[in-house]
């Protein structure tokens, strides 16, 4: 009755963690959300102003996206990476998730994914009954493939077409892919294009993001949307851009929406112009300011004999390695620390890493993004006063974590 490839996927362990959360808030118990990751602020009034002056448009939209809104997002980003792209470049979907899983349907070939990546890569390429190529990472290489390790699957078979998945700055791992450059000289030497995910760019802590498309713009497809800088993952409205030279895929992909979802939610698309339109850079380094300061408090709490961990550079996550030997795997760990301390987390397998190894993703967005804002501007020194006040689960299950830490060693 169910389909082999549906059937080799499990529950998201995501899923899990949140149940086994609300069971335990139930029993009186506080829970420290470092789980699931969603931005913890209010979208920018502006934007939601134009959600309610569109609220009357009723009418499907064309299938690649509303016009405006196309040329709106090609202006933006032409001018962000120095780069022509036009309105015929981009495709508007529900979410860039869905756009993803359109292109493992499609595209016919094998999939190149680092360990550690997002949680659904992999399950959309078995959908797409893509064969997976898994590159371990290693935290000394910023947890991001090397141009060999890359070009060492390829050269198993030359003849392959390949799609490399990039996400930088990256969930979970928050780091930046610093040698792009050089695995840019490996997709062009060889059959490979790059999905870049840069759903999380705006987000760079320190302005150091760069996009694999800067050196191979014509075999890279640009993901990104507002669910992350604009904090609207609910509005489900990101978007693909595509290349002249990979036209054929954006052909396809078209075809696939049109007998999918159609066209995304016409008032989104509308308000979603001012989102590229407008200026909003005030708003994103606030935001950027208030992520940076608390994912460094974490950063130097967790840090320690106990505890292996990369300073993040960017987005929502850090992902910290436990030097514990008392659990046969990271979901066991995970289990157990929300047991005893009520900090969630999310266990490494789920992004790829081996099992044995006791890393875990921490989201750092348990708190109140908006009354934080409130209290600061871009440039103001965000200390721990200003934390404790407005980002409590955050000094509480950090303090928790250290703790657990030290004494399971
Ligand atoms: C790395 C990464 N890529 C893509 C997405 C999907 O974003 P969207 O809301 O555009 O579907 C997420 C959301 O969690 C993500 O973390």
């Amino acid at each position: 009755m169910i389909k082999d490839e549906v059937n080799k996927l499990k529950p998201s362990s995501t899923l899990l963690i949140n149940e086994e959360s609300k069971k335990l808030e139930k029993e009186g118990k506080r829970i420290f959300k470092f789980g699931f990751g969603q931005s913890p602020f209010d979208i920018p009034k502006s934007i939601t102003a134009e959600l309610k002056n569109n609220s009357h448009q009723n009418k499907y939209l064309p299938m690649q996206g509303l016009l405006e809104l196309r040329k709106a997002v090609a202006k933006y980003t032409s001018k962000k990476k120095n780069y022509k792209y036009k309105d015929e470049n981009v495709i508007i979907g529900p979410g860039t998730k869905e756009l993803m899983f359109l292109l493992n349907i499609l595209f016919e070939g094998d999939i190149i994914l680092p360990a550690p990546s997002w949680v659904s890569y992999e399950p959309q390429a078995i959908l797409g009954r893509n064969k997976v190529h898994w590159i371990n990472t290693k935290i000394e290489n910023n947890w991001f493939p090397t141009a060999d390790e890359i070009e060492k699957i390829i050269t198993q078979n030359k003849e392959k077409n390949y799609l490399l998945f990039i996400n930088s700055p990256n969930n979970p791992s928050g780091q930046i892919c610093k040698n792009l450059k050089e695995i840019a000289l490996i997709v062009k030497k060889y059959k490979v294009i790059v999905l870049s995910d840069e759903i999380y760019s705006e987000l760079s802590f320190n302005k150091d993001f760069k996009s694999i498309s800067e050196f191979c713009p014509e075999k890279t497809i640009i993901s990104t949307g507002l669910s992350k800088w604009c904090a609207a993952g609910g509005w489900r409205l990101g978007h693909f851009i595509i290349p002249d030279n990979l036209n054929e895929i954006k052909i396809k992909l078209s075809v696939l929406a049109s007998e999918t979802f159609s066209s995304v939610s016409s008032p989104i698309q509308y308000a979603a112009i001012s989102a590229y339109e407008k200026d909003h850079s005030n708003y994103i380094n606030i935001c950027n300011n208030i992520l940076k300061s608390i994912g460094e408090y974490v950063y130097s709490n967790l840090k320690s004999n106990n505890v292996i961990v990369n300073k993040p550079e960017g987005g929502f996550y850090i992902m910290p390695e436990f030097l514990n030997k008392n659990f046969t795997s990271s979901s066991e760990m995970c289990k157990n620390l929300l047991e005893k301390t009520g900090v969630a987390l999310l266990p490494g397998s789920n992004f790829g890493i081996s099992k044995n190894k006791m890393i875990a993703r921490l989201s750092f967005t348990d708190f109140n993004g908006e009354s934080f804002m409130q209290q600061v501007n871009k440039s103001k020194d965000i200390d721990f006063n200003i934390i404790s006040k407005y980002a409590p689960n955050i000094i509480e299950g950090t303090k928790r974590l250290k703790e657990w830490a030290e004494s399971a060693k």
